[in-house]
């Protein structure tokens, strides 16, 4: 079971692998574009298994599937017996039997890596508390479309250090570029947590502005994460100064891009003008995981095919 290929935090795959992926997303980007149909996961089934809520998350990989040739299913904690205290190692047996591919979206990242350790097929992280890798191989995919490699970059995260935060300290690492980060007190990075090798990669910045300065990508997300909803107000008061707005975007490179995982809560973790702007590429970013989870789900059950 352990020889079972994972995806469940972005450093479980090289920059290698990720060179052939974002390959591989390119060119299925331009099948799917030019209404080409291609099959490979014919008679294939994915499981996606949420406990928190979702748009584009559950819409890119069902309807992934399904181009890919593949059909899934959605089961949620509401109505199945994962709300009822059944075991999770026990649902990864029964599921992992019955399935190809399993993604998830849960609480804690101890959670998918129980499942994980007692599935018989591979298990992608739609989402932990810590975590979100999807989410940033569709975000670097994007900036390589729109700016080309991203080695060397400098991207500024202005906010929470959440789990999208978290992923970009770990891509970071993986893909050699810059994160500046600028929290508001109390919410700083913390290196373990994410899962860091080390602080080579990411600076912290008490002045969102400072952290904006000359970089390459600002993105931001939600002050108020899912499950943190009991934070609410008093996050509201704490990430008051944390807006990415138009003199932000002027103090960033003349050629940034504004990303943003959506949803956005416009007037509170951005400002309207930036992403209803020129610089915003989030339409892109988020149609984008649509390709690379696809380039994704055929990697993890056909590994390299040959293009
Ligand atoms: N960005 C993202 O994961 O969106 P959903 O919560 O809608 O899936
Ligand atoms: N940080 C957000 C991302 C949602 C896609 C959350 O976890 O709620």
């Amino acid at each position: 079971m352990s020889k079972v290929k994972h995806f469940l935090q972005f450093k479980d795959f090289t920059r290698e692998e990720f060179d052939y992926l974002f390959e591989r997303s390119r060119w299925i980007k331009a099948q799917f574009k030019s209404y080409k149909q291609y099959w490979p996961l014919s008679d294939r089934t994915l499981v996606m298994i949420f406990e928190k809520a979702s748009t584009r998350t559950r819409l890119s990989f069902e309807a992934g599937m399904q181009q890919l040739g593949g059909s899934a299913i959605y089961l949620n904690t509401r109505d199945s017996q994962l709300g009822r205290g059944e075991p999770v190692e026990d649902a990864a047996q029964v599921i992992s039997r019955m399935s190809d591919v399993v993604m998830i979206r849960t609480f804690e990242q101890e959670i998918i890596e129980r499942f994980a350790a007692n599935s018989r097929v591979p298990v992608i992280n739609g989402l932990t508390n810590e975590y979100h890798p999807c989410q940033i191989m569709a975000d670097i995919f994007t900036f390589i479309e729109q700016r080309g490699p991203i080695q060397g970059k400098t991207v500024a995260w202005i906010g929470d250090s959440n789990n999208v935060c978290n992923t970009w300290l770990q891509a970071a690492e993986v893909l050699d570029f810059n994160v500046h980060v600028s929290t508001p007190p109390g919410y700083e990075v913390e290196a373990e947590r994410a899962g860091l090798y080390g602080t080579d990669h990411f600076e912290q910045f008490e002045d969102p502005m400072e952290a904006a300065e000359f970089a390459d990508l600002v993105t931001t997300d939600v002050w108020t994460s899912m499950g943190f909803e009991a934070e609410n107000e008093e996050r509201m008061r704490d990430f008051a100064d944390w807006q990415v707005d138009t003199e932000m975007m002027r103090i960033a490179r003349p050629d940034a891009v504004f990303m943003h995982c959506l949803p956005a809560h416009r007037g509170e973790e951005v400002s309207a003008a930036v992403i209803d702007g020129p610089q915003s590429v989030v339409w892109e970013e988020a149609e984008n995981r649509l390709h690379v989870q696809k380039a994704l789900m055929e990697y993890l059950l056909l590994g390299r095919v040959n293009i």
